[in-house]
């Protein structure tokens, strides 16, 4: 389970308050989405989880199955089997795919990965991917389509099996049959780990549709100001935070 209270988030340099007393629950096996304008701090939220320090936490708390993630390192939280799949994938010269999953799998097992297993799953996985495997050998990366680099980040999400996983903007820049593929995925991964929680970072329902959430938060200047299920996506869809802003406060001066 992840836990976030009043968390209260500015960056270094500057004096600006990112998240402003955000708070969360999400219970194993849940699959929330969050939904907002450009710029209101959602890669931020998932920043801070990852213990990105260029964000600095001026209070509240942040725990995941019951570990305080505010005095971890980054490679401490990815340790405890939290994946963060990137809006803008980073690219890596001179380091191949397969060498970094390996990397990542042999930091995280007692014994090193069996290259033999590990050969097998990247295969099976990047099948089930519709990925092509000349991609094991080339730079993380590097030079990938924006798609490429989506289906990437699930293929390392898949060969790293965690359980709990963040996925901000996975739908920019997959087309709709990849999208179709990369949703399978994670709902098979969901299937054969039903403990495994997801949060869904977007702007449109279309991923919603396909990975089916349990509540759907809209977040507005920081923190979360309502929440609702999938309809509620579909209702910010059609008529824009603007518009829903003036709908609800239309019904309040009624
Ligand atoms: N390192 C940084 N330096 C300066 N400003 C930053 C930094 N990181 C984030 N910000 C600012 O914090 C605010 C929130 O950014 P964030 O990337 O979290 O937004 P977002 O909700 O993910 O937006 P989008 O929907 O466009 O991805 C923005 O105004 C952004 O410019
Ligand atoms: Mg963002």
């Amino acid at each position: 389970m992840l836990t976030i209270k009043d968390l209260t988030v500015t960056i270094k340099e500057e004096e600006k308050v990112i998240l402003d007393d955000f708070s969360l629950t999400i219970k194993d096996g849940e699959v929330h989405a969050i939904m907002g304008p450009n710029g209101v701090g959602k890669t931020t939220l998932s920043k801070v989880i990852m213990r990105d320090k260029k964000y600095e936490v001026i209070k509240g708390e942040l725990s995941f199955d019951g570990e305080n993630l505010l005095d971890k390192k980054t490679d401490e939280v990815s340790r405890l089997g939290i994946y963060y799949l990137m809006q803008d994938p980073i690219s890596i010269e001179g380091v191949t795919n397969s060498e970094c999953i390996r990397t990542a799998l042999n930091e995280r097992m007692m014994e090193p990965v069996n290259l033999y297993t590990f050969i097998k799953e990247m295969n099976q996985n990047m099948e089930e991917l519709k990925m092509d495997k000349k991609m094991m050998h080339r730079f993380v990366n590097q030079g990938f389509s924006g798609g490429e680099k989506k289906k990437n980040e699930v293929l390392q999400l898949k060969m790293l099996k965690p359980k709990f996983i963040l996925l901000d903007e996975l739908d920019s820049g997959l087309d709709v049959d990849s999208l179709k593929v990369v949703a399978d995925n994670i709902n098979q991964y969901r299937k054969e780990n039903k403990d495994t929680s997801i949060l869904i970072i977007t702007h449109y329902s279309r991923i919603l549709d396909l990975i089916k959430p349990d509540y759907v938060h809209q977040m507005v200047n920081g923190k979360i100001v309502k929440t609702g299920s999938l309809s509620f996506a579909k209702e910010i869809e059609k008529s824009g935070y603007f518009r829903l802003n003036e709908i609800g406060e239309e019904k309040d001066g009624e």
